[in-house]
């Protein structure tokens, strides 16, 4: 099947290449963004795949089926930036790859945690400059805080086991309980209680309607003073002015990003000689107990085959049955 490959990268094509040499499908790689901008690009394709800022809205999905696409191969395990009610209504079929490596995406959360506590992108910097002086460098042990986990389905549940191992007390909300979370003694508690509870609270809840901005002015109020906030979801499950807020009366010690919620015009590309227009993100840039990475938490080699394998795998079950191996649609989450 010939496939109109969005929001590609070198680094994509190579783990989509070798995925695909047995499959076959013809890869159209395009560097672009999906909007409707860009829609026409993907002419004479039978199937679109796509990253996760690329924008899957209702006029974009009713172009695509213009041109005769009928399948949506999403790289991503997060599909919130498709309309899912639209894409039923046209017959379409939005597949994603809901699990590669749940181990990447949590070990990066490890890693702003450990890197925000012990000021490792501070240190790195003085160090290199000559500048031994360890003000402002003080740090807590983890072991015996208490870690708030907000979602413990794949990428939670990791984390959870990685915090326990620092010897963390684990608080967890979730509307459905992980027994797996359970059985190494994570304790299920209203949000608010977890809030309150936690000295590092960490997001790996999906972005929906209902957890759009969960952090937001009243949330934050709730949180022990100075507590450590991360954020490896979606930016949008953080209200990031509340949150500014919050870091400059130093109720929020301290912030780990790696996803924000206007990334689509920044993350993935090198701005570097560009004058950043976002000011609320020139200013989150600009405090020093906040840490931010470009959405990479789910970039290593193992997470990159897993997505390349299955979206293949995908695109292979829908030019063959008609049906995709992990779709999406709204009955299947009712
Ligand atoms: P999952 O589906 O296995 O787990 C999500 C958990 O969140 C479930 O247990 C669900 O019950 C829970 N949840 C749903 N609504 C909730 C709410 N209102 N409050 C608390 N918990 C709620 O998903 P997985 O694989 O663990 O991924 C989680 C999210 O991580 C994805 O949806 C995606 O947005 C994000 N992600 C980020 C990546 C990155 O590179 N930064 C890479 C991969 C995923």
């Amino acid at each position: 099947m010939r496939v109109a490959v969005f929001s590609t990268k070198p680094y994509d094509r190579k783990f989509l290449d070798a995925a695909n040499a047995e499959a076959g499908h013809e890869l159209v790689y395009l560097e672009s963004r999906l909007t409707l901008r860009t829609v026409a690009a993907a002419e004479g394709a039978g199937a679109v795949c796509a990253f996760v800022n690329d924008e899957l809205n209702g006029s974009v999905l009713a172009a695509l089926l213009q041109q005769g696409i009928r399948l949506i191969a999403l790289r991503s395990a997060g599909f919130n930036n498709v309309d899912l009610v639209v894409a039923r209504d046209l017959g379409m079929t939005i597949a994603r790859v809901p699990e590669y490596s749940p181990h990447a995406i949590a070990e990066h959360a490890a890693a702003l945690v450990l890197s925000l506590n012990r000021k490792i992108h501070r240190a790195y910097a003085r160090v290199r400059e000559g500048n031994f002086a360890l003000d402002g460098l003080l740090g807590f042990d983890l072991f015996g805080r208490t870690v708030g986990i907000v979602g413990t389905g794949r990428i939670g549940a990791v984390f959870a086991r990685i915090m326990t191992g620092f010897g963390c007390t684990i608080l967890a909300f979730d509307p459905r309980r992980n027994p797996d979370c359970e059985a190494i003694g994570v304790r299920y508690v209203s949000l608010d209680e977890l809030l309150a509870g936690s000295d590092v609270v960490s997001l790996h809840c999906p972005l929906t309607p209902e957890t759009h901005h969960l952090i937001d002015a009243a949330a934050v109020a709730r949180l022990r003073e100075g507590a450590m906030l991360i954020n490896t979801s979606r930016g949008a499950v953080v209200d990031t002015r509340a949150v500014i807020r919050a870091l400059k009366t130093g109720r929020i010690g301290s912030l780990g990003l790696d996803v924000y919620e206007e990334e689509a015009d920044l993350f993935f590309e090198d701005l570097s000689n560009r004058v950043i227009q976002d000011d609320v993100f020139a200013r989150l840039l600009s405090f020093p107990n906040v840490l931010i990475t470009g959405h990479q938490a789910f970039f290593t080699t193992e997470a990159m085959r897993g997505i390349a394998e299955t979206t293949m795998a995908n695109i292979t079950g829908f030019g063959r049955h008609g049906r995709a191996v992990h779709e999406v649609s709204v009955e299947r989450l009712a």
